[in-house]
This record gives C-alpha cells, structure tokens and sequence, in this order.
C-alpha cells in the first residue's frame, strides 16, 4: 500500500492504526507492506517511530505486545518525493520492487491518495507516464481516492475522466467512510433480514423518517477547506446522503457490489427536483455563532482560524427531502446535520404510521406513534418504541422502549470504519466504495440547492455554538406537524 500524504493527519490518526488493528486480528494478507510518500526528509527508522506514536495514541484499546509491534513496524517503509516531480516516479517505482522483494507483493499496489483534492490529477497521471499502473493481468493496481471528489457535477466530471484515463472504474475506490462504520452495514441487515420490519417498510406504515448527523466540534483547523466546502458539500453530499440511500433503497437481486450499488443510485434518481423555490421552502442553512460549551465561551465560525470574518459557509443544514416512487411516495425524509451542536450523534429515526385514536385511546388522546432508533455513533445499536398499558387499574397507555446496544459490552469493540474498508480494497470489494454514478447524482442534487443558495444572502450567524441549529429547522418540521426526535 503506496500512501501520498504519509505523513499528514489522516495517516497517521486513521490509516496506520487500522493496518495495524488488521494485522493483530491476523486479517492482513502475509504478504504485505506500506510505503509511505512524503515530502519530508525522513529516515525510515524516524519513521516507524512516527508510525509507532500514532498507533499508541490513536489505535483501538489492544495494543498487542512488544514483539507483535515490531513485527508490524518493520512492515512500514518511508520514501521521500516530490509529487510534482515525474522523474521521482520511476525511482519511486524501483523502490517499490525491491520492497516487492522483501515482502512477496508481486506488484501489486494500492495507491491511496490522503492528500488535498488538488494533488489527486497530477499523482494519477505521474503514476501512469511513470509505467506504474499496468492491470496486465499479471498484477494490479487499484485506486483509493478521499474526499471530496470535486466541488460540483462538472469538477467531479473533470477529475472522473482524469483518472479513468489511468484507472478503470472497477480499480477505483472512492472513500465514504461513513460505509465502513458498522451500523451503516447493519441496515441492510436490519431491514431485509426481519420480517417485522420489511413488510412495514414504505409509505403504508411509516410516517417519516429523520435522518440525523450531528457533531460537537467546531470547523477545527480545517478552515481553508471547510470555507469552500460547508456543511452541504462536507456532509450532505456524501454521508448524509449514503444513509438515506441505505434506508431507502430497495432489496438488491443479489449481495453484490454492483447491484448493491444499483439500487442505491436509484434512490438518488427518484430524489424530487430540487426547484429554487423548494429549496427556500424547504432546506435550512445556519452558521453557529459564539457560545458556551461547559461553562466555556467558544468562537463563532466566522472568528476561527482561516475563515473570513463576513463568511456565508454554512455549518449546518436542514432538509426535508421527497424520494418519489412507490414505496416512498408521501413519506417525508428530514435531514439534520450540523458542527457545534449539543451532542455528538448519528442516527435514522423511523417514524411508523399513527393508529385512529379509537376504542379507548378516544379518552387518552396523544397515543404516540412506534419508532424505531438506528443508532449509527457512537451507541452503536436499534432501540424500538412500542405503547403498552400502563400496569394499574386505569386504561392507560404508555411508551416503553425496547433497546439492543451493539457496543455497550466492553468486549464488544467494532472496527473503526477505515479497518473494513482498507481489508476490502485489499480483497478487491468496492461494495462500501462510491461508485461514479453515486458521486454524479449526488452532486446533481446538491448543484442545485447551491444554486439556489446563491440567490439570497443568508443573515449568519443564525445559531449559538451548543445549540440545535436555528429556529427555522424547528419551523421546517414543525409546520408539517411533527417534530424533530432530538432537538
Ligand atoms: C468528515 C467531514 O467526512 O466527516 C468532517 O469532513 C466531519 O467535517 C466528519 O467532522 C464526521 O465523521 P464522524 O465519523 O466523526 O461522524
């Protein structure tokens, strides 16, 4: 595994910790190694040392013991290049085969690219002048690019032809790593696998559905990035949209990348056209502003590090969404995302169908309805809300909750997300990568709302740190009688 940007954050807080969690679970492949490509001079000794800090502050709680992690270090290797240099290619490449040498890879690459979105072109095409993507048959080479996969629909055109130019689509794995967390791939098994939940799956039984991802931090030291992108491009364009895909898509002919992922687009396809004038009725955008977070004043976003002071990027969206066909016609989808919320969490909330307040709920008024919990992060697990009597001689009704918690047990820790996805790459599975047409209609569907935007001046900040957003996310909700389940 060739890692650009080995020696940047993403590295070493995710990427090494999760080669290494592989390799204590025994599922990394024996012959394997990582080289890691950086600008800076380094020796690989300085490196392994580095790799060996990350693991020890970022990796899950087994560390292994001594032996275990040399062994696992003496897998890491460091080489210095320049990524505009072409030249430095082709000795990068001679140093890979005798890395092959020590470690059996055949030539086999991976080449992920943890670096800024601007780098991935110029990297691609010095791979390929340099010789070094062959997929002749007798090795492969695949692709692992991050996010974001251009800024619009025409920029992630732009760069899909760059890179199909050297890599076919089924050698490219686009990162969301929202697809390795646990709970995501759970919803697939949570759906199709019990029969009390796929018959109640559509527009007959459920009433809406809630689909929220909120975050505590602020845009951290992520400004240059953040301020182009905002909350529509960072979050919704991607992970918000994979859990609405996830939850509304139809059962796959078959457990395969492709038609997993074919069934996902079409979710996409049916999302109702996003018209100016819906988007004003129906999406909300907010800035947080300053506020206290445990007895602690915070900045607003516009007075972070790297953010202009007169910044119209928003740090949070809500949306009501319409996906038309016939499962979903009339079931309204609310997403919620947002930095410097209240609390840290992701979950799908579904809402079923009320029962006629008849027979003796006449009298009680306010039956509620059932709900059933996704909980994505960081409880990991499906909780149930059902009525039942209230025990008593009275008639009266109460909710009760029925709660299955996946990573309460201290045993029970799950993978991080980047442990599956690289084992995937790794096996050749792109079923948790996003496949081009995911990107494409998803950038559709965002180009338009930015669009929109573009037309009326937004007033921010509109939302203290440490809140739920503004009033009008309230409103958003509020005016078609329900009511956020969080805020
Ligand atoms: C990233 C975004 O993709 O996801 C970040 O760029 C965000 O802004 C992060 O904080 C959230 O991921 P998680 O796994 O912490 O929910």
């Amino acid at each position: 595994m060739v890692i650009f940007g080995g020696t940047g954050d993403l590295a070493h807080r995710k990427l090494y910790p999760a080669v290494y969690n592989l390799f204590l679970s025994g599922e990394l492949p024996e012959n394997f190694a990582v080289v890691a490509v950086g600008r800076r001079n380094k020796t690989i000794e300085e490196f392994r040392n580095d790799v060996e800090q990350a693991i020890h502050r970022f990796s899950r709680p087994n560390n292994g013991s001594p032996a275990q992690l040399d062994k696992a270090l003496s897998m890491f290797y460091y080489y210095r290049l320049d990524i505009y240099n072409a030249d430095g290619y082709s000795r990068l490449g001679r140093y890979l085969s005798e890395v092959d040498k020590v470690h059996g890879t055949n030539g086999n690459r991976i080449f992920y690219l943890a670096v800024a979105p601007e780098h991935f072109q110029p990297i691609v095409e010095n791979l390929k002048a340099a010789g070094m993507v062959l997929n002749d048959g007798a090795s492969w080479q695949r692709l692992v690019i991050e996010k974001p996969f251009g800024s619009d629909l025409n920029s992630a055109i732009m760069l899909n032809e760059a890179i199909n130019r050297v890599f076919g689509e089924q050698h490219i794995y686009r990162i969301d790593h929202y697809l390795g967390k646990e709970m995501l791939q759970n919803i697939m098994a949570i759906r199709f696998a019990n029969a009390l939940f796929e018959p109640l799956w559509n527009n007959k039984y459920i009433d809406h559905v809630q689909i929220i991802s909120s975050e505590t931090v602020g845009v951290e030291n992520r400004g240059a990035y953040y301020e182009k992108a905002g909350a529509l491009r960072d979050m919704l364009q991607n992970h918000m949209l994979q859990l609405l895909m996830l939850t509304a898509m139809e059962p796959p002919a078959i457990l395969d990348n492709n038609s997993i992922r074919d069934e996902k687009v079409k979710v996409l396809k049916s999302l109702s056209e996003m018209t100016s004038e819906k988007v004003l009725r129906q999406v909300v955008r907010g800035q947080y502003g300053r506020g206290q977070i445990d007895g602690k004043m915070v900045p607003g976003y516009r007075e972070e590090k790297g953010i202009s002071p007169s910044s119209d990027t928003e740090t949070f969206i809500a949306m009501k969404v319409e996906v038309e066909n016939f499962r979903w016609g009339g079931v309204p989808f609310y997403l919620l995302t947002g930095k410097r919320l209240p609390v840290k969490f992701t979950e799908i909330v579904i809402q079923f169908v009320s029962l006629p307040e008849v027979l003796y709920f006449k009298e009680l008024r306010g039956l509620k309805p059932n709900t059933l919990h996704i909980r994505i992060q960081p409880t990991e697990g499906v909780e149930l809300y059902f009525n039942t009597k209230k025990p008593g001689i009275r008639n009266e009704i109460i909710q009760v909750g029925m709660d299955f918690c996946q990573n309460c047990d201290v045993d029970a820790v799950s993978p991080d997300a980047y442990e599956r996805l690289l084992l995937d790459v790794m096996k050749g599975d792109s079923t948790l990568f996003t496949r081009w047409d995911e990107v494409e209609y998803a950038w559709r569907f965002v180009d338009r709302i930015a669009r929109a935007w573009k037309e009326e001046k937004p007033i921010f900040p509109n939302y203290p740190a440490s809140t739920w957003g503004p009033y009008e996310a309230r409103k958003l909700i509020e005016r078609d009688g329900r009511r956020w389940h969080v805020v």
